[in-house]
């Protein structure tokens, strides 16, 4: 038995302590993204985001399609790629780059020892447009800022636009993807700082398969600034 003063001393040491933290079995701070464990902040800015575009008003897009496609991978990478739309696969199934595209763009990361696991993937506008259509202007004008905001949460060292949509969007419109594919270009997105380089979109690839060549030189720089930032 303690001592009644042994038992005060005890009990005044367990106040001390916060034994609420000690027996907690629960997380702590600890939020899942597609099974991947982030941030409590990195996780409400996506789901606000996503939010802010299912809450999205008079969009022909968004009426037309079955579900909104917002993001694959893993938002904790440092490895972003954004490609145009959805096609009728991601459309879907609500995830990006799924289809022929997709299986295409999987073996070109497996090429540098990458996968869905270890980028996050997304797109310039979040709906299917009809038949495929390239979006238009003002449907890209509509969904900019959102991409803007997705770069900037998840704040990927490397961006790889893929095709000429993501290319206008996001560096701008007067310029050709012949000539600035393969070219690192430093930009910034909100806070984001980021190194960017463009790449032939792999729908484009399929159709071009000669183009392939080029691709793989992109993909390479990709792998060479990846090890050199030690990601
Ligand atoms: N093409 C794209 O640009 N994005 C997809 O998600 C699928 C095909």
């Amino acid at each position: 038995m303690l001592k009644k003063n042994n038992k005060l001393k005890l009990i005044k040491y367990y106040n001390l302590i916060n034994h609420n933290l000690i027996y907690n079995n629960k997380a702590i701070n600890r939020y899942k993204k597609n099974n991947f464990q982030i941030s409590e902040n990195k996780f409400k800015s996506l789901e606000l985001l996503k939010k802010s575009i299912t809450d999205l008003k008079n969009c022909d897009l968004k009426k037309n399609a079955k579900n909104m496609v917002f993001s694959d991978g893993n938002p904790k990478s440092k490895i972003m790629l954004i490609g145009e739309a959805p096609g009728a696969n991601e459309d879907q199934e609500g995830l990006p780059f799924v289809g022929r595209a997709g299986m295409l763009l999987d073996k070109m990361l497996a090429a540098i020892n990458l996968d869905r696991k270890k980028v996050y993937i997304s797109n310039i506008v979040n709906y299917r447009p009809p038949e495929n259509r390239r979006p238009t202007n003002e449907e890209i004008e509509k969904y900019l800022p959102y991409i803007i905001k997705h770069i900037e949460i998840i704040n990927p060292k490397i961006l790889i636009l893929l095709g000429s949509t993501a290319m206008n969007a996001l560096i701008g419109n007067d310029i050709v993807i012949s000539k600035m594919r393969g070219k690192w270009i430093e930009k910034k997105f909100g806070s984001c700082n980021t190194s960017v380089i463009i790449t032939f979109h792999p729908a484009f690839l399929m159709r071009q398969p000669a183009q392939k060549k080029m691709a793989w030189i992109d993909l390479k720089m990709v792998r060479d600034k990846k090890n050199n930032l030690n990601i």
